[in-house]
């Protein structure tokens, strides 16, 4: 029996890893994606080969995560829950499909994954695995072994001579998750929602208090929906969200401190940093502004929170998906042109945009003289007939709307 383990190198993948060899009894592949999470990867090579693994892949995945995954989930403006950007559950389908590529490739007959049994992650990975291999083996350590508390997986870990990280503190850390588009932490104090989070949590951002009293000013400019250069310089899409970041982090953008609903019907509260990607909402919310029609802009407004909700609860790889990306990407063939943004002290604002292909008319809405390009007259039959059900309920006793 064969099993490809998508392996972070971490504290919980590592002892998966040894729990696969020992009690499994199963040889283990191991998978390490780069998906920009700002680690060396060096060392989880290292501790795969110490563990004895002989297949060991290790990914540079970071271009393909930014334009297939990233960039249209973004051509949506997709928030989860009004403020969640989804900086976890879009890489999860990217790494299975990944996982199963290699299954496939060194004939293993299953994957195994280090997702608790309580959260997301879990169906977000083996959603993807079953849209894309139906007959998958899954092995979900988590849900299946004795090592039930933090406590006993740190005494395995002892017993097996396998490294615990600390933080900064010493202190075990926070269950974090990261890539190019965010850091995710949560447990420990955090499970406490009243409570404020320490800025030790806090990762890729500087606190907002701490930027400079000086405004930052950029350009990005947009192509068909997606943004392909900063200040006038063309970058490739990991590049461009790299160099979103920096601004974001330097300028204290994209912190978030939230309690969601997980799909499995609980509560969680999570500290996310996203800073490049809250730069990136802003200025494609800016460009669409000028170049799409009012109702596409509503139609695609009014699915997004429903494709969010595919994307969270691991549905990135389903029909569904597919029919309302096929919707979204065809809307985004104006959204063209450059927007102006000025960061400053956590805040993101639009300050100008252009666009060849924009909607908007000076000419028309000025409150110059036109020159005969609206006639001002018309608006007199559109308000009344728009009115006519509102004054026949009001003439029928219903004033102001009553029912
Ligand atoms: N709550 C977020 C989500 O469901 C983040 C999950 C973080 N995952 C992790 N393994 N720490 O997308
Ligand atoms: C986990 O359960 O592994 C992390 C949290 C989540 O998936 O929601």
């Amino acid at each position: 029996k064969k099993v490809v383990l998508a392996y972070s190198g971490g504290l919980d993948t590592s002892v998966i890893l040894k729990w696969l060899q020992t009690t499994y009894n199963c040889e283990v592949v191991t998978f390490t994606a780069d998906l920009g999470q700002g680690e060396e990867l060096g060392p989880a090579r290292k501790k795969a080969e110490m563990f004895g693994v002989k297949e060991i892949f290790v990914d540079d995945l970071r271009e393909t995560f930014v334009r297939d995954f990233v960039f249209p989930m973004f051509r949506a403006n997709t928030v989860y829950e009004g403020q969640y950007l989804l900086g976890t559950s879009i890489a999860r389908p990217l790494i299975a499909q990944r996982q199963i590529e290699i299954a496939e490739q060194v004939g293993a007959d299953a994957v195994a994954h280090g997702a608790t049994g309580k959260g997301n992650d879990q169906v977000r990975f083996e959603l993807s695995y079953y849209a894309l291999k139906p007959d998958i083996k899954i092995i979900a350590p988590w849900r299946e072994w004795d090592l039930t508390s933090r406590t006993k997986l740190l005494d395995f870990a002892e017993q097996h001579q396998i490294p615990i990280a600390k933080d900064k503190r010493g202190e075990a850390p926070f269950s974090v998750d990261a890539n190019l588009l965010h850091s995710s932490s949560e447990g420990k104090i955090l499970e406490d929602p009243a409570q404020e989070a320490d800025e030790i949590v806090y990762q890729r951002t500087i606190r907002p208090e701490d930027a400079p009293d000086k405004a930052t000013v950029i350009a990005i400019d947009f192509e068909n929906g997606d943004p392909v250069a900063v200040d006038g310089v063309a970058l490739s899409p990991a590049a461009l969200l790299t160099r979103l970041n920096e601004l974001g982090k330097a300028n204290g953008i994209g912190r978030l401190d939230l309690v969601e609903n997980r799909f499995v019907g609980m509560k969680s509260r999570g500290v996310y940093e996203t800073p490049g990607g809250t730069i990136l909402l802003a200025a494609h919310r800016a460009i669409e502004s000028i170049t799409l029609d009012r109702e596409a802009a509503h139609l695609k407004d009014s699915l997004m929170p429903r494709y969010a909700e595919l994307i969270y609860n691991g549905f990135w790889f389903s029909p569904e998906r597919r029919m309302l990306q096929a919707l979204i990407d065809t809307s985004q063939h104006s959204v063209n042109g450059r927007v102006r943004l000025k960061l400053y002290k956590g805040n993101v604002t639009c300050v100008g945009r252009e666009s060849p292909n924009s909607l908007y008319s000076m000419k028309v809405v000025t409150f110059e003289d036109d020159q005969g390009a609206y006639d001002q007259v018309d608006a007199k039959g559109f308000i009344k007939l728009n009115a006519l059900r509102l004054r026949l309920g009001a003439m029928a006793g219903r004033r102001g709307g009553a029912l």
